[in-house]
């Protein structure tokens, strides 16, 4: 068992996390205990920041105490990895548009206390104006817009030299264009805002998707 990031292991070719409420799992999920300590493996098929990892992500931005805006955050499921990671000092806002996926995120947050789930949308950062300035933004809607969305709620809650990552779904933004110069054409409109750490594509866990890493200028 090695250390990747702080909070984070690779074990026997599986990514880990350290679970934050011992016993707490989504179904899918498989629990390992390795020195009397309880981790979760980390599916790099089921969640983008994971993937990237099993890429070769160098550095990783969602750190212990961190206060983190999390857009698309469905039902909770990579966003319950960061919560792993973050631990009780931290805190995840968990913005989601669906009124289903926000169900089973409510569930989700009542055991782990370090989600705040808000029922809104992304696009419009003023529904939840309210919440704090973060150290990391995560964007993972898959919108047209994707990357005016990132940066509208960056230039709102990130901190001064804070960090934002995107899963880019080159589909989503347009499904005929070649995914390459879809990864260029958004990657020069985050480069006005953004000074990029690491832009990784994703294959084989996703299709078509880009992870960046981004430092706010
Ligand atoms: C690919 S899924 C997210 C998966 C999740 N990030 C995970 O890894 O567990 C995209 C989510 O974005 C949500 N979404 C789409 N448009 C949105 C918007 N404008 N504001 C907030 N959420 C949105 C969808 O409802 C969906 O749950």
């Amino acid at each position: 068992m090695h250390l990747l990031f702080p909070g984070i292991w690779k074990h026997e070719g599986r990514i880990l996390t350290r679970n934050l409420i011992a016993g707490q799992k989504s179904l899918s999920e498989e629990l390992l205990t390795v020195d009397g300590t309880e981790y979760r493996a980390w599916d790099p098929y089921h969640s983008k920041p994971a993937a990237a990892i099993m890429k070769g992500l160098k550095d990783f931005p969602i750190k212990e105490g961190g206060k983190i805006l999390y857009l698309g955050a469905a039902n909770g499921n990579t966003a319950s990895y960061f919560s792993d990671i973050i631990g009780m000092k931290g805190i995840i806002y968990g913005v989601e548009i669906s009124d289903r996926a926000m169900i089973d995120l409510i569930q989700l947050c009542r055991k782990r206390r370090n989600i705040a789930p808000i029922l809104a949308n992304a696009k419009l950062p003023k529904e939840y104006i309210w919440i704090e300035r973060v150290d990391a933004v995560y964007e993972d809607v898959a919108a047209r817009d994707q990357t005016e969305i990132l940066i509208r709620n960056c230039q709102t809650f990130l901190k001064k030299g804070g960090y934002a990552m995107i899963a880019i779904k080159a589909r989503s933004i347009d499904v005929v264009k070649n995914p390459k110069e879809i990864f260029r054409q958004e990657m020069a409109k985050l480069k006005e805002h953004f000074e990029v750490a690491e832009e990784i594509d994703i294959e084989p866990f996703e299709k078509d998707h880009e992870l960046v890493v981004l430092r706010m200028k």
